[in-house]
Formats: structure tokens, C-alpha cells, sequence
């Protein structure tokens, strides 16, 4: 029989929604206790989600008998509560970006190491079938080692009070899509080694369009964001024997087809149940359960390398956060 996995969640937003609706579906897993800052959100949150222990501070939900704790809230406060978190002892599952800047997510790794806990950054698209699919399938039918990834995207269309609008909350394009096309790039191209940008910035100081490129050690990336335009969503890898596109929205993929040199095309098609946060709430589970420390997938260095491009692609917009 599995351990149970008893959850916190820290931030009943709307990514704490979906990481509920997941974790029903996730086996040998509780939704035990929640946290946030407006009583009547958590409370509508517990009752919907029937969490038995609505707390009413942060130093109820570390003290609460739970094992590990989600962190949903914005990305200013990341980083504050994944290390009360680890210090009271709980394994931590934070949301993308895992914290406002590298200074920051350096600090939250090496409380994980001191305190021992797991932490992982909850970067979804590469659990989801279909992009474990498109992995166990260019390996059986290569198109080569993958030089140039093109990923982006546009979104017009979010209301004036979405957090995204605010720098206070760590807001822009480059922190909401931009961790999502940061991990494409450095899971098909290694590591990072420098960054260009080109970018405009909205009232709130926040970039209200980016468009970076970023050269790793096996090619090259065209990365963009924006917030007052609109684009389509798609990625691109491109190899010697092919490419692939990965169809809208790929970070949230469900389809990919492959384009052969030799004119041949593969479709493939994985839709993803339970709102899609299962998958990667899954796998923190059975670390937790085989005492790890760090995500094969996800790991401390490829945090801080998303980490790292972001930052770059904001200090060359001149983005800087409150208190940075
Ligand atoms: N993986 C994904 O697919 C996905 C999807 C969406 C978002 N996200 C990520 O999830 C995070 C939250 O985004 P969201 O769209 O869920 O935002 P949201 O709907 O506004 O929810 C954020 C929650 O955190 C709370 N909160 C915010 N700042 C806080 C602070 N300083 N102290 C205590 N509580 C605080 C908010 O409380 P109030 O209600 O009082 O504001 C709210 O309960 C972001 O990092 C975002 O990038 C991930």
C-alpha cells in the first residue's frame, strides 16, 4: 500500500483550483489543510474542496499535520513562504516562478538542502502525457539533436486586475509564459549561456512585450511575451532530420506533429485528464514517498537557469520589482 500524502496549500487562487481538481485525481494523496490571506476565499475553498483544516495564519497551515505544502500565491511572496515552509519541516511544491529573482531562489534551495526537505518548482508541461509521448518517440524516430526552439506568447485579452498587470506581485509577461518557454528552451538546448531582448514596458512597469533569445550550449532559442497583444501559442524544436510543432497551448500540450526531412508527418494526440496538475503533483508525491530531495526532471539547476533567463530578459528591459 502507497503512503498517503497529506497537502497543505498556501494561496486558494486560481492555480490552487486546479492543483485540488488534480489532486483528486491523484492516488494515495489529501487535500488536509489550506491557508490564505482572505478568510472568505479559504473558507469557499475548503468547503468546495472539503479541506478539514481551514487555518486562519501561515504558522497554522506549517504547523499543520501535513506533509508537504503547494505554494500558489504570487511570485513576490514565493520565496518568504517556501522558506517558512521548509523550516517548519514540510516538503514544498512552489508554483512558477519559484521566486522573484536568483538571489531569492538561491536563498529557498539551500534551505531545502539545511532543512532536508524536497523542493521542486511546479513546472507542468513536461509530465503531461503527451509531451512524455513526443520524448519516447523522437528517440525511437529521431530528427537529431534539436537546434533552435521557437516558443511564445501573446495575451491581450486578461482583465486590468489580473496579477499579472502588477509589478508589486512580481507581474509581466516574462514571469507569467516566460517560465514555461524558459523550460522548453533549456530542456531541448542544455544550459544557458547568454541572453538578448528586445522589449517594451507598460505604465505599471511591468513588460507589456518581450522578445528574447536565448544561446544554450546545444543551439538557440526565440522566446516572447506579451500583454497587449495577441499570438498564437505554439512552440517549434527544429532538428536536422525534422521539427516538430507543438500546438497551442503548449504548455499545456495535448498535440504534437512531427514533420520528417523525408517528407513523412506524425501526428500525435495525448489529452490530459483532471485539469493536467496531477501528473507532476504525482510525481512529488512518490519522491516524497522514496525520500528525495530534488525532481530528477525538475531539478535545482534547471530552476535556477529559468531563473537566470528571466532575469537577464528583465534587467536588459530594466524590469526591477519592488524592494529588488
Ligand atoms: N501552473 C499553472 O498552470 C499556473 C496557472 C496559473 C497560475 N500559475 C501560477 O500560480 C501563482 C498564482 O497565480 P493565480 O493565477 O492562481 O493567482 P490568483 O488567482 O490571484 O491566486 C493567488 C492566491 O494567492 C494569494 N496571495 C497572493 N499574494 C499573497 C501574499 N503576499 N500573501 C498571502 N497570500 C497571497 C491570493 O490572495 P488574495 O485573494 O487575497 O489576493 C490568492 O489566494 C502564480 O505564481 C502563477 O504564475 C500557474
Amino acid at each position: 500500500m502507497k503512503r498517503i500524502i497529506r497537502w497543505g496549500v498556501a494561496g486558494p487562487g486560481r492555480a490552487a483550483e486546479r492543483f485540488a481538481e488534480g489532486l483528486k485525481a491523484v492516488d494515495a494523496a489529501t487535500l488536509t489543510a489550506v491557508w490564505g490571506r482572505r478568510p472568505d476565499r479559504a473558507q469557499a475553498y475548503a468547503q468546495r474542496f472539503q479541506v478539514a483544516n481551514l487555518c486562519t495564519t501561515l504558522d497554522e497551515l506549517n504547523a499543520a499535520d501535513v506533509d508537504a505544502i503547494y505554494v500558489a500565491t504570487h511570485p513576490d511572496s514565493h520565496a518568504e513562504i517556501c522558506l517558512k515552509a521548509l523550516a517548519a519541516g514540510k516538503h514544498v511544491l512552489c508554483e512558477k516562478p519559484a521566486a522573484l529573482n536568483i538571489a531569492q531562489l538561491q536563498r529557498v534551495l539551500s534551505a531545502a538542502r539545511s532543512h532536508d526537505r524536497l523542493f521542486m518548482e511546479a513546472m507542468k508541461p513536461p509530465f503531461f502525457p503527451l509531451y512524455r509521448r513526443l520524448r519516447e518517440h523522437l528517440l525511437a524516430d529521431p530528427i537529431g539533436s534539436v537546434g533552435f526552439v521557437r516558443a511564445g506568447h501573446c495575451d491581450a485579452s486578461l482583465p486590468p486586475d489580473y496579477p499579472l498587470r502588477f509589478s508589486e506581485l512580481g507581474g509581466g509577461g516574462i514571469m507569467g509564459i516566460g517560465p514555461y518557454e524558459a523550460f522548453l528552451a533549456l530542456d531541448w538546448l542544455g544550459p544557458l549561456k547568454r541572453v538578448q531582448t528586445m522589449g517594451r514596458l507598460a505604465v505599471s512597469g511591468v513588460d507589456a512585450f518581450a522578445l528574447f533569445q536565448s544561446e544554450h550550449e546545444r543551439g538557440m532559442a526565440q522566446l516572447h511575451t506579451g500583454l497587449d497583444l495577441m499570438s498564437l501559442g505554439d512552440a517549434l524544436l527544429s532538428g536536422p532530420r525534422g521539427y516538430v510543432i507543438l500546438h497551442p497551448n503548449w504548455w499545456n500540450p495535448t498535440r504534437a506533429t512531427i514533420h520528417y526531412i523525408d517528407r513523412r508527418r506524425i501526428e500525435l494526440h495525448e489529452p490530459f485528464t483532471a485539469g493536467g496538475f496531477n501528473y507532476e503533483t504525482s510525481h512529488f508525491c512518490d519522491l516524497i514517498r522514496h525520500c528525495q530531495r530534488e525532481s530528477p526532471e525538475i531539478t535545482h539547476a534547471l530552476s535556477l537557469d529559468m531563473a537566470r533567463l528571466l532575469e537577464s530578459a528583465r534587467a536588459a528591459l530594466r524590469v526591477r520589482f519592488p524592494g529588488e
